[in-house]
């Protein structure tokens, strides 16, 4: 009998995308395989989100063109492909930014998903973070062609932290995923079909479980904000810093958004994708609502550092950040000596005296201070304030009468 040939799958997968080939394990999606060559290559995301288990296949941003399907059958898909649902297959080559087709088909996406979004970014809480708004600059079209009544909801409060502004929604589901995923109790859905869809709790109830607060985060759009926050600031004027302090329930590791000593938010920390950061052991690093509502003092954090902002993000705007430090020639000059050593005036100059101690002075040093009276001082004219002291005309230094 001939022996059965069973042929191993290859350890890695080979994919092209956008003409750089990258090797992946079998069961990577094109989306996430396209993240690892770097974002510009990564196809938009409104609705998949790595962190949630059966994210993604909603919005239909993250097109792609399969040229070919794979080495077996390199014929190419006849349509374009949801990336964050399609598995690479060995020699599959892929086409996003390279392709016309998915940049048109992107548009045309953008212009569904923004027919029914208000265009109301210069009051929106989301603005300078929110993805269908880099969405819209980089693939919209400048006008509307839609003519027909849009919907528009009231806004509602859902529980003490959050509130739904319903227009603003495009139902990519990833709230629903957290109260599912990260909360016991999910008292929220979409409710009703097409164009009738509508996220609501059920029977009116309040969401109100530790987590829920990390809603707020990954919701690409402005549909979910954050009621202690709402109208407060705008982003790009807040300094966000990387923070954390012990927690009971949660990592406890946060960004803070500060204006001066003031916490205006805390979130999660997100990363290049604008999703939650992973830990050291590869957990995703979701906090409570304790942290993000009731610690708003800058007390109860331990800063770390500022945090680091993607320099292409209007948040980015006036941070600075040396990332390599100059080669400081000092402790060579110094012979290893601390330059605080130097601070000694006294040891080091020939001319300031050991007795004279001129920041303890209530004036400025005059010849006496330094002839014997180490504690004299003489007026300072801008000192003396207008009908105060010997001369009651005022200072002037045109006045003659001026000590
Ligand atoms: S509220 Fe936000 S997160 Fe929830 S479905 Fe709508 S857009 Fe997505
Ligand atoms: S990100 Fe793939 S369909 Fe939404």
């Amino acid at each position: 009998m001939a022996e059965e040939i069973k042929k191993e799958p290859p350890a890695n997968f080979k994919i092209t995308i956008d003409n750089i080939t990258i090797e992946v394990p079998p069961g990577t999606t094109i989306l996430n395989a396209a993240r690892m060559i770097g974002p510009e290559v990564a196809p938009p995301a409104m609705c998949y989100y790595s962190k949630l288990k059966d994210s993604g296949g909603k919005c239909r941003t993250c097109l792609v063109e399969v040229a070919a399907g794979s080495t077996a059958d390199p014929r190419p898909m006849p349509k374009l492909v949801a990336s964050c649902r399609t598995n690479v297959m060995d020699g599959m080559v892929v086409k996003n930014v390279t392709s016309e087709k998915t940049l048109d088909a992107r548009k045309g996406v953008v212009e569904f998903l923004l027919i029914n979004h208000p265009l109301d970014c210069p009051i929106c809480d989301q603005a300078g973070e929110c993805h269908l708004q880099d969405l819209s600059y980089e693939h919209g079209v400048v006008q509307t062609r839609y003519e027909f009544k849009r919907r528009a909801f009231v806004r509602e409060d859902i529980g003490p932290y959050i509130q739904l502004h319903m227009t603003r929604c495009i139902l990519c589901y990833r709230c629903v995923y957290v109260a599912d995923q990260l909360t016991d109790n999910r008292v929220h859905g979409i409710l009703d079909r097409g164009d009738h869809s509508d996220i609501s709790t059920y029977i009116s109830k309040a969401i109100e479980n530790d987590f829920s607060g990390n809603m707020i985060d990954v919701c690409p759009v402005g549909a979910l904000t954050d009621r202690t926050f709402r109208f407060k600031n705008r982003v790009w004027f807040l300094k966000p810093m990387d923070a954390h302090r012990d927690c009971d329930k949660c990592c406890g590791k946060v960004t803070l958004w500060n204006r001066g000593d003031e916490v205006y938010r805390v979130t999660t920390r997100k990363d290049q994708w604008g999703e939650v950061q992973n830990d050291e052991n590869g957990k995703p690093m979701w906090i409570c609502n304790n942290c993000r509502f009731d610690k708003k003092q800058t007390s109860d954090w331990v800063i770390e550092k500022p945090t680091s902002i993607n320099r292409h993000s209007v948040i980015s705007a006036n941070h600075y950040q040396v990332k390599v430090m100059p080669h400081d020639p000092l402790d060579k000059l110094l012979n290893g000596r601390s330059p605080l050593l130097l601070m000694d005036i006294h040891e080091e100059s020939k001319v300031n005296q050991q007795d004279v101690h001129l920041d303890e002075l209530f004036g400025p040093a005059t010849g006496k201070t330094f002839n014997g009276e180490p504690l004299a001082t003489g007026h300072n004219v801008t000192d003396i304030k207008e009908g105060v002291g010997a001369n009651t005309q005022g200072t002037d230094s045109t006045n003659p009468g001026t000590h």
